[in-house]
């Protein structure tokens, strides 16, 4: 009897060890989570948390056909457009010696490095700078002559045709009227006071002037050969009608990718420091140019536009460099 009762116990516990194997291992194959330590939790919990940002698709996947060729003609225009379009260029004299890419950084691929991720998914597009809908012929055609101060391109012209495509193929993933995430310029916080072209000064000689030079006038390797540091400010640079001359976005430029080599995730400069760095820029000369049909509904103007007249009564001082809280204030409460 004693020996029954003896083999019996040990036919339990055994059963008793299959039935804890095998709930391990289920609770294991459906939620792994519950042997990781504290630690890792909070750092996956961040990680869901942190948007994914775009990525734009790998260049080995564009096609090896005949628009392949084109895309990849875009690309290379994007990059090194000086070498082109610029004032020696190869195909056409019609730019200022600056790249699309030295503001559309790697190829306007790089994380808020102004990137091409939301052009393909948003154009055409109502823009209120020209009171219409702009086609992304539009678009790249104000850049060029405003960015690079030049002469636009023809729509049928084989370099238009190609950047566009690039750009039409750069953003293919990204599902129509979304934007993706990461496109564009980072976003900042307004200053409190007016920015300070005289703090931003000491700042740009100890981090800017080493590349960009004492009169933001760039670097090239010989006199007549391409930039290989970009001109902030001076003849052979962007004009007043460009995106850039606005202090809200050079300084977002500038917070998230410079001095060069800086990323959004881990920027040398505080926002201040941007901002003030962004005033030196905009405070010095460089080709002034009018724009006349330009924002056709003055009450539409960005609020860092620096060029009367306004619609809300502040000056064109106020305008450029702030305080501009109190300028959204207003415009908001009408
Ligand atoms: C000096 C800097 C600079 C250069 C050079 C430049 N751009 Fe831009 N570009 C900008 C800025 C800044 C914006 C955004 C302006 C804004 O939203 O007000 C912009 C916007 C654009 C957009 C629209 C992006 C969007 O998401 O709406 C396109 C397309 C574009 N640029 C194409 C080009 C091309 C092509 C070139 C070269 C031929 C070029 N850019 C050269 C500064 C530059
Ligand atoms: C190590 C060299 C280096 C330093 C330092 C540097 N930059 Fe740049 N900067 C570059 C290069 C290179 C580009 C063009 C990027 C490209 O084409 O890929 C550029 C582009 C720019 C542009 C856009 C193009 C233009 O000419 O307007 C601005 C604005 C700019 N830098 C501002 C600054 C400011 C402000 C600082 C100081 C906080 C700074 N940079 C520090 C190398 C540098």
């Amino acid at each position: 009897m004693k020996e029954i009762i003896r083999l019996f116990n040990v036919l339990i516990v055994i059963f008793c060890m299959v039935i804890l194997l095998l709930g391990v291992t289920l609770l294991l194959r459906y939620n792994p989570s519950v042997f990781e330590s504290h630690e890792s939790l909070i750092t996956k919990a961040a990680e869901v948390q942190k948007p994914k940002l775009w990525q734009a698709p790998d260049t080995a996947t564009i096609p090896k056909d005949k628009e392949g060729k084109r895309i990849r003609y875009g690309r290379e225009l994007i990059a090194h457009t000086s070498d082109y379009l610029g004032p020696n260029g190869k195909v056409m004299n019609i730019s200022n010696g600056m790249n699309c890419q030295n503001c559309h950084l790697e190829a306007g691929t790089k994380p808020f490095g102004n990137n091409y991720g939301s052009v393909a998914s948003m154009y055409p597009k109502f823009r209120a700078r020209s009171g219409k809908l702009e086609s992304i012929v539009k678009r790249v055609n104000d850049c060029i002559e405003r960015s690079l101060n030049g002469t636009s391109l023809d729509s049928l012209s084989e370099e238009m045709k190609a950047i566009v495509a690039y750009i039409t193929w750069l953003g293919k993933d990204v599902p129509k009227g979304e934007k993706a995430a990461g496109s564009g310029l980072v976003e900042m916080k307004w200053l409190d006071r007016p920015a300070d072209p005289v703090a931003g000064k000491k700042l740009y000689l100890q981090k800017c002037l080493i590349c960009h030079g004492y009169s933001g006038e760039g670097q090239r390797l010989s006199a007549n050969s391409h930039f290989i540091y970009p001109p902030l400010w001076g003849e052979n640079s962007f004009n007043t009608g460009a995106g850039l001359f606005r202090i809200s976005n050079l300084s977002r430029y500038i917070r998230a990718n410079m001095p060069n080599g800086s990323t959004y995730d881990s920027p040398m400069l505080s926002e201040d420091q941007a901002w003030d760095i962004a005033a030196y820029v905009v405070s010095l000369p460089r080709p002034e140019k009018k724009f006349k049909q330009d924002w056709p509904k003055i009450e539409t103007k960005p609020v860092d536009h620096p060029f009367g007249p306004y619609a809300d009564g502040f000056s064109e001082e106020q305008h450029k460099y702030g305080p501009f809280r109190e300028i959204l204030a207003k415009n908001k409460s009408k």
